[in-house]
């Protein structure tokens, strides 16, 4: 297997080993992404769910501002599930008030669940990125190899050892090791498995000198301090999501920033409700009034277009009662400020901090 450690530097300025989170549903814009890069880090475009054609036009318009490189991300492919007309009409009735009180019909559940990802991958090779990122499980193989035949920097997620692992055998570049801490979904494998809990810290400690390669760590990560905590730790490099939402030019919605602005950063929870797949935001109303109905949520990806029609109407009138707010555990210390600004806040905390990590590591 072809090792390429060496390169993962070559994405970000030396003394800030920084990716911006792909973060899928709107935040990261072209605008964000490219304002990153020319920062002096690694932007990311969240295409998981994008059609071929606005993958190809949001990548146009990054490039239309910025020369650097950055990375596109998508989603390792599932299946849709089989679902029977109990589950379904569970999952409509447990809803049909919510529905009722934005004047929504019941809906039809039908698949396809998901954006076609053989389409999205072609479209990503013919784009060609300097950087292809992706989340819950492995690419095919032939996948993972076409990428890296054309250049492309090729890494994973895990949110265990045993899946960075699977990860290094499958020939991937770097891992992203995503704490549980982190805000959004969980890389998790298999979407049927419970949740392995495993901190940002802990991960990095188990996975350092066991895999070979670069590690990137995520999962609340806020500060200049926390950046410097996971390089001491063992990490190569850091990918914030979170810390990036309330910048000014991030795609969250307007109820979205606000109750983003309130948090304290105790209010964030591990839910299925929205995607059927566990992921970490702040708790709302749907959030908390669906919980106890585990039986009313579809498998994932059905259960993410079921909720569709209700986070639209939702964003739409302003409330942030039934949007997912994805956030992680460090949403208490969000900083609004243009990503660049951002950017240079943290480089000047890590550098007060450990000014002298990136010079032990090389
Ligand atoms: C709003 C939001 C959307 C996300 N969407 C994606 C995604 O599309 N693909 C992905 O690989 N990770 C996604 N993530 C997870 C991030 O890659 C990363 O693991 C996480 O942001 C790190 O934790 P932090 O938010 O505490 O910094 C998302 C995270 C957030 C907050």
């Amino acid at each position: 297997m072809m090792i390429r450690k060496s390169t993962l530097s070559q994405f970000f300025r030396s003394e800030l080993p920084l990716i911006l989170a792909p973060m899928a549903g709107g935040p990261t814009t072209p605008e964000l992404v490219a304002a990153v890069c020319n920062a002096g880090a690694l932007g990311s475009l969240a295409a998981p769910y994008l059609q071929p054609e606005a993958i190809e036009k949001q990548t146009q318009a990054i490039h239309a501002l910025t020369e650097k490189p950055f990375a596109i991300n998508l989603f390792a492919p599932s299946i849709d599930p089989a679902l029977t007309k109990e589950q379904i009409s569970r999952a409509v009735e447990q809803t049909r008030s919510y529905r009722q009180e934005f004047g929504l019909p019941d809906p039809k559940v039908m698949a396809p669940f998901s954006e076609n990802y053989e389409e999205q991958f072609a479209m990503v090779m013919k784009l060609k990125p300097a950087v292809l990122s992706f989340t819950f499980g492995l690419l095919p193989q032939k996948h993972i190899h076409e990428a890296r035949a054309l250049g492309i920097y090729v890494i994973g997620t895990a949110t265990t050892f045993e899946e960075a692992q699977q990860l290094e055998n499958a020939g991937v570049d770097a891992i992203v090791l995503q704490g549980v801490e982190a805000g959004g979904h969980r890389g998790i494998f298999d979407v049927t498995a419970s949740e392995p809990g495993i901190g940002i810290m802990d991960l990095i400690k188990k996975c350092t000198g066991r895999i070979q390669l670069p590690l990137i760590a995520a999962g609340g990560l806020m500060t200049g301090s926390d950046i410097a905590k996971a390089l001491t730790a063992g990490a190569d490099a850091v990918q914030l999501g979170t810390a990036f939402l309330l910048c000014e030019e991030a795609g969250t919605s307007h109820p979205y920033r606000q109750r983003l602005e309130k948090s304290q950063g105790a209010d964030t929870e591990l839910t299925r409700v929205f995607s059927g797949r566990i992921a970490r935001g702040i708790k709302n109303r749907f959030m908390s009034e669906m919980q106890p109905h585990p039986e009313a949520i579809l498998p994932f990806p059905a259960q993410n277009v079921f909720t569709r029609d209700l986070r639209k109407a939702s964003a739409d009138k302003g409330s942030a009662d039934f949007l997912s707010l994805w956030a992680g555990t460090g949403v208490g210390q969000l900083r609004a400020m243009k990503a660049a600004d951002l950017v240079e806040v943290l480089a000047a905390e890590l550098k007060s901090c450990v000014s002298n990590i990136q010079q032990s590591k090389r």
